[in-house]
């Protein structure tokens, strides 16, 4: 597919609906950069809580601090991670302290500004898959082709707590159910930025769908776009 002229992508959706897993195939065999923008909001929540001694976030203190936050994304033995001033957090990030507290964060429209323009950087040359919340709708509303995925809020905990399974920190099935409801209701609900679909975006409900039908499905409707392209 290198003959076509690139394009920028933009995958938004409910949180555990395989975004980030499925935008990371699509990047390989499309040959484009991949970015979650979830995982930007998640480092800065981490330099956020490391602001306070009793890891309290205080919006004031992070939108005075804002300037230093840097984040860069590296490639090593072909996976991707995140790295906030200079450090590894790929794994921190995905620990429920973090993941408790990003929405809270993810709704200062300061720290949404910051990040955006960041993420209006890597965009630049276009060949890009970003995944989050506000890709079609503020990032690239100019993207040629936007996802919009749904699914049941009780499959996608299941998703959840199965991924955790291997993980050091878990938490109860009720626990991650509880914690996805209060996301959702903080990602929908908020004035800056909610999540919503985006104009023309293609809506995928991903309840019944295996990763592999997701794949496939958002793969066909990105070629068709490319040939029009
Ligand atoms: O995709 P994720 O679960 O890793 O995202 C973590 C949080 O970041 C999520 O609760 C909402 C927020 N987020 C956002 O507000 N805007 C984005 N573009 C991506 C994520």
């Amino acid at each position: 597919m290198a003959k076509h002229q690139k394009i920028i992508i933009a995958i938004d959706g409910f949180a555990a609906t395989g975004k980030s897993s499925i935008a990371k195939r699509l990047s390989n065999s499309l040959n484009y950069i991949h970015i979650d923008s979830g995982s930007m909001y998640r480092a800065a929540t981490l330099f956020a809580l490391r602001l306070d001694s009793k890891n309290k976030l205080n919006p004031k203190k992070i939108i005075q601090s804002l300037s230093e936050i840097k984040i860069e994304f590296k490639t090593i033995k072909e996976k991707q991670l995140i790295f906030l001033n200079n450090e590894n957090v790929s794994y921190e990030i995905r620990k429920p302290y973090v993941t408790n507290q990003v929405s809270k964060l993810a709704k200062i429209p300061e720290l949404r500004s910051y990040l955006v323009k960041k993420q209006k950087e890597f965009g630049k040359n276009k060949g890009i898959i970003m995944d989050g919340r506000d890709i079609g709708t503020i990032v690239f509303p100019e993207a040629e082709c936007k996802f919009f995925l749904v699914a049941n809020v009780e499959v996608r905990a299941k998703r959840r707590y199965f991924e955790q399974q291997s993980k050091d920190n878990k938490e109860t099935y009720e626990k991650v159910l509880k914690s996805l409801i209060k996301r959702d209701k903080l990602d929908t609900d908020r004035i800056s930025s909610p999540l919503m679909k985006a104009k023309g975006a293609l809506k995928i409900d991903v309840s019944d769908l295996t990763l592999d039908e997701v794949y496939d499905k958002m793969l066909s409707y990105i070629k068709k776009k490319l040939n029009k392209h």
